[in-house]
C-alpha cells in the first residue's frame, strides 16, 4: 500500500510540473510548441529543456520571429524553472511588444517574474523609460530549494502572480498586454543558470480566445491556376528561395503560396546558421521554413551543405589535419541531413567549387584546403548514408551554357559517376545578367549531355538582373531569356526543376551584391507579374500533361488525412490516373491494374482500384515509419511523389452520410439514427489504420480466416465520453486492412454520441453512433 502510494505520487510529480489552476484550462505547451531554438542565446539542454546561463551581465532572452500566443481577456503564462544558485535570480520573460529602436527599451513592452532570495520578484517596461518598474512580494511559505513553479496570470484589470501554486501578490494591470499577443523566454542572472523544465499558456475554461500563432503553419490561399498548379499537372516544380524573415512580413507569404510548388532556403541551411558554434546546432529557421513549405504542400531542396561562403568564423579560425577537417565535415553533414531526413527531397552537397578562371581547377577552399581532394566524393558519401532517399546535386554559377566552366564541371561529375559516388543531380544557378545569358541551345546541349551521365539537372537560382534603370524594353529582354531557360529545361526530360533566387524584386539579394542592378525576378517591387512571368507560364503550359496527385491527395482509405499505416489502404485522389476504371479481382491484389502502377518509397504497391480521379492501395506491411513518397505511373509516365506520413496506427472509423460511424450493432444491422444500439449490447466497428498485428499477413493478401483473432496494438475505445470496454480488436477475414474492433455499449449514455477508438499512442476521429435511451 506505501510503495504503491509513492509511486503514484512519484508519477503525479513528474507529469503535473505545470497543471492549469482550478477553473482555467491549458490551451499551448510552451515546452514542446515554444520554437526554443530560436531564441538564439538559449541553448537547448538535456531533454530539450531550454537553460537559460550567464557568464557575464545578467541576461534574458525571449524567443522571436515564430510561435506567438495571442488572447483577448484573461490568460496565463505558468513555468517551472530550475535556477543554479537558489540566492540568485531566475525569471521567465514575457514580451507582448519588441523594442522598436536602437536602444533596448524604447517601444519595448515586456515583464519579468523570477525568484531572488526569498522573494517573488517582478520588474517591467512599458517602452517609454530605460528603467523597469520593480515589484517584489514574499514568497510564499518561504522559498524551498529546488524547482520552482511560476505562474503570471492577467485576471480582468489585475496582474496576479502565483508562486509553487499560491498567490504572492497582484496589482493593476500598466496595460502590458494591449498588444494581445506575447513572446516568451528566461533569463539568468551573472554566473547562474536557469533551466526551464516545463511552461505552458492557460485561458480560464470559458475563454476560447486564447491560443498559439504559427506564422509558417498558415495556408496561403490557392487560386488553382497559379504558376504551381501548371507545374504540378505536368510533373514538374517551379521554386523559389526565401528566408524566415522575408515570409514573417506578410506580403510575400500569399504570393509564393500561391506560385510555387518547390521552396529553398535562402540562407537558413547554411552552415553558418545551423551549426554556430562547435557540437551546437540549431535548425529553427530551416525547420520553420519546411513547416511553411508542408503546410502548403511544397516540396523543399536542402541548401547547401559545402561551400566557402557563410561558414562561421570557428571553422575557419581552426587548426585540423586532414582527417579532423574531414571528421568535421562529416559530423556536419550526417547531423543537418539527418536532422532533415525522409523530409527534403534533394540537397545541394557542395556548391560552387569549380573555379572560375582556366583551366577551371578545384577552387581553393577551406574545404579543399583542409580536408584534401577528395572531399567532395566524401561529402556525396556521408549525404548519402545519412539520408539515402535524397538526391544530392552539385550545384554552381557560370556553367549553365557549354563554356570551359561548364566543361569543367561536366568532367568532374562525370569523373564522381564513373567512380560511384552518390551524385544525382547537376544544380545551374543560372544568376543571369539580362544581357550576356547563355543561349537556349547552349543551356540545352549542357543539360542533355549531364543527362546522358544519368543525372538531373535543376536550374536552382535563376535571376537576371537588369542594369539600372529599368525600362519595359529591358523586361522584355528578361522575359526571352527566362523563355530560353524554360525552354532549354522542356527539351531534356532530365531537367526536372526550376527556382528563382528570391520571388519579388523587393527581395533580393540583388541590390546588395550587384550595385547598379536590380529587378531580376518575376514579381515586381509591387508583387505583380512582370513579362518574365508570362514567359515562364507560356513555356510551361507547352509541357504536357502527366498523371497527378493532387496536393494533400494521399490519404488513409475513406478518410480524411494524410496519416497512414502498414498494412492499411490508402487513397489517392488526382488527375489523368488512369485511363479508365479497374477493380482488382477478389484474391492477392496485383501490383499493376489497368496499365497503372503506385510506388510507395520506390515499391509498387497492391492496388484495389484505380479510376483517372480515384486510387485504392494498400500500404505495404513492410513500409517504414516516417514520410513515404508516394507516385502514380500511368502507362510508364510518373507523376510528382507527394509525401504521406506512415505512423505506427492510423486509427480510422469509417464512416457514411454526416460523419456516422460504419458501425453494426448486435444484430449485425447498420447503426443509425433510426436504428440505434442498446446498453449493455455490443457493436461492430469498422476501421483503418491497424497497428502492427500479431500474426504476419502478406502485402497484397486478404486477410486468413485464422487471423482473425490476430491482435493489434493495445486498444481503447470511448462511447458518449465514457469507457466502451473492448471485447476484440483485429483485422477482419477475407479482406484487405479492414480493422475490426467489437466494444460493449456502457451504460448511461443515449441519442448520437460520439464513438473514438484509440489504438496504441494514436486517436482515431470522432464520428457518431446512435445509443438507444
Ligand atoms: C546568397 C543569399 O541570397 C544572400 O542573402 C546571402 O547574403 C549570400 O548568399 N549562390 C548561392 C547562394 O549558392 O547561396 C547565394 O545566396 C547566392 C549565390
Amino acid at each position: 500500500m506505501r510503495a504503491l502510494f509513492l509511486l503514484l505520487f512519484a508519477t503525479f510529480a513528474i507529469d503535473a510540473a505545470v497543471a492549469p489552476r482550478e477553473g482555467w484550462k491549458q490551451v499551448a505547451d510552451l515546452m514542446v510548441n515554444g520554437d526554443w531554438e530560436c531564441a538564439p542565446s538559449i541553448a537547448i539542454g538535456a531533454g530539450g529543456r531550454p537553460v537559460s546561463l550567464t557568464a557575464g551581465g545578467s541576461f534574458t532572452a525571449a524567443v522571436q520571429g515564430g510561435t506567438t500566443l495571442r488572447f483577448t481577456g484573461d490568460f496565463s503564462v505558468a513555468a517551472e524553472i530550475e535556477s543554479s544558485v537558489t540566492a540568485n535570480t531566475s525569471v521567465i520573460s514575457l514580451v507582448s511588444r519588441a523594442a522598436s529602436g536602437p536602444e533596448f527599451w524604447r517601444g519595448l513592452k515586456r515583464i519579468d517574474m523570477g525568484v531572488s532570495g526569498n522573494s517573488v520578484i517582478t520588474y517591467y517596461w512599458m517602452g517609454d523609460v530605460s528603467n523597469s518598474t520593480p515589484r517584489s512580494f514574499a514568497f510564499p511559505g518561504g522559498r524551498p530549494t529546488g524547482p520552482v513553479r511560476l505562474e503570471l496570470a492577467r485576471v480582468g484589470s489585475e496582474l496576479v502572480f502565483y508562486a509553487n501554486g499560491r498567490e504572492a501578490g497582484r496589482y493593476t494591470d500598466p496595460g502590458l498586454f494591449s498588444s494581445g499577443t506575447l513572446n516568451w523566454g528566461i533569463g539568468a542572472a551573472p554566473n547562474t543558470t536557469t533551466t526551464l523544465t516545463s511552461m505552458i499558456a492557460a485561458a480560464p475554461e470559458a475563454n476560447n480566445d486564447v491560443a498559439l500563432f504559427d506564422p509558417f503553419s498558415q495556408k496561403a490561399p490557392r487560386t488553382g491556376t497559379g504558376l504551381r498548379d501548371l507545374a504540378s499537372a505536368r510533373g514538374f516544380y517551379f521554386g523559389a528561395a526565401t528566408d524566415t524573415n522575408e515570409l514573417l512580413q506578410g506580403s510575400l507569404l500569399p504570393t509564393i503560396g500561391r506560385e510555387f510548388n518547390m521552396l529553398v532556403a535562402g540562407n537558413a541551411m547554411k552552415f553558418d546558421t545551423t551549426h554556430p558554434a562547435p557540437g551546437r546546432y540549431n535548425f529553427c529557421r530551416g525547420d520553420q521554413l519546411l513547416r511553411f513549405a508542408e503546410t502548403n504542400h511544397m516540396r523543399m531542396r536542402g541548401h547547401v551543405l559545402l561551400w566557402h561562403n557563410q561558414i562561421p568564423s570557428w571553422v575557419t579560425n581552426g587548426t585540423y589535419t586532414q582527417a579532423e577537417a574531414t571528421a568535421l565535415m562529416k559530423e556536419h553533414i550526417e547531423t543537418v541531413v539527418g536532422h532533415y531526413k525522409g523530409r527534403l527531397g534533394w540537397w545541394d552537397v557542395v556548391n560552387e567549387a569549380v573555379s572560375d578562371a582556366a583551366p577551371h581547377a578545384l577552387r581553393s577552399t577551406f574545404w579543399l584546403d583542409k580536408a584534401g581532394q577528395n572531399y567532395i566524393d566524401d561529402a556525396f558519401r556521408f549525404a548519402h548514408a545519412a539520408d539515402p532517399d535524397a538526391k544530392l546535386f552539385y550545384n554552381d554559377y557560370n556553367g549553365e551554357g557549354m563554356g570551359g566552366k561548364a566543361n569543367a564541371i561536366y568532367t568532374m561529375v562525370q569523373g564522381m559517376v564513373a567512380r560511384g559516388v552518390p551524385i544525382h543531380g547537376v544544380g545551374l544557378q543560372a544568376h543571369f545578367q539580362g544581357s550576356g545569358a547563355p543561349t537556349q541551345q547552349q543551356m540545352s546541349d549542357n543539360i542533355k549531355r549531364l543527362g546522358q551521365l544519368g543525372l538531373e539537372v535543376h536550374v536552382t537560382e535563376l535571376d537576371v538582373r537588369l542594369q539600372s534603370p529599368t525600362t519595359p524594353e529591358k523586361l522584355e529582354a528578361q522575359a526571352t531569356v527566362y523563355r530560353n531557360v524554360m525552354a532549354a529545361c522542356r527539351a531534356n526530360a532530365n531537367c526536372t526543376a526550376v527556382l528563382t533566387w528570391g520571388v519579388t524584386d523587393a527581395i533580393s539579394w540583388i541590390d546588395s551584391f550587384f550595385p547598379g542592378y536590380a529587378d531580376g525576378l518575376m514579381f515586381d517591387r509591387q508583387y505583380q507579374p512582370k513579362p518574365a512571368y508570362t514567359a515562364t507560364v507560356q513555356e510551361v503550359t507547352q509541357m504536357p500533361l502527366r498523371p497527378q496527385i493532387l496536393d494533400g491527395g494521399a490519404i488513409i482509405h475513406a478518410g480524411l488525412e494524410g496519416n497512414v499505416s502498414p498494412g492499411s489502404l490508402a487513397d489517392l485522389y488526382g488527375a489523368r490516373m488512369a485511363t479508365s476504371t479497374f477493380t482488382a479481382p477478389s484474391g492477392v491484389l496485383p501490383t499493376e491494374l489497368g496499365g497503372v502502377k503506385v510506388t510507395v518509397n520506390g515499391t509498387a504497391v497492391p492496388l484495389y482500384y484505380v479510376s483517372p480521379g480515384m486510387i485504392i492501395l494498400q500500404i505495404p506491411y513492410e513500409t517504414k515509419l516516417g514520410t513515404a513518397q508516394v507516385k502514380v505511373v500511368t502507362g510508364g509516365v510518373p507523376s510528382l511523389a507527394v509525401p504521406m506520413k506512415v505512423k505506427e496506427a492510423a486509427p480510422f472509423i469509417l464512416t457514411y452520410g454526416a460523419n456516422r460511424g460504419i458501425v453494426q450493432n448486435s444484430d449485425y444491422s447498420l447503426n443509425s439514427a433510426e436504428n440505434c444500439a442498446r446498453a449493455g449490447s455490443f457493436l461492430i466497428v469498422y476501421m483503418m489504420g491497424s497497428g502492427p498485428l500479431d500474426g504476419a499477413v502478406a502485402t497484397g493478401a486478404p486477410v486468413p480466416l485464422d487471423r482473425v483473432y490476430s491482435q493489434t496494438l493495445p486498444t481503447k475505445a470511448r462511447l458518449g465520453g465514457k469507457e466502451a470496454p473492448v471485447l476484440f480488436a483485429g483485422m477482419t477475414p477475407d479482406l484487405w486492412g479492414l480493422m475490426q474492433v467489437n466494444v460493449t455499449v456502457p451504460e448511461g449514455v443515449s441519442g448520437d454520441v460520439e464513438l473514438r477508438v484509440d489504438v496504441g499512442e494514436e486517436q482515431s476521429n470522432r464520428p457518431v453512433v446512435c445509443v438507444a435511451p
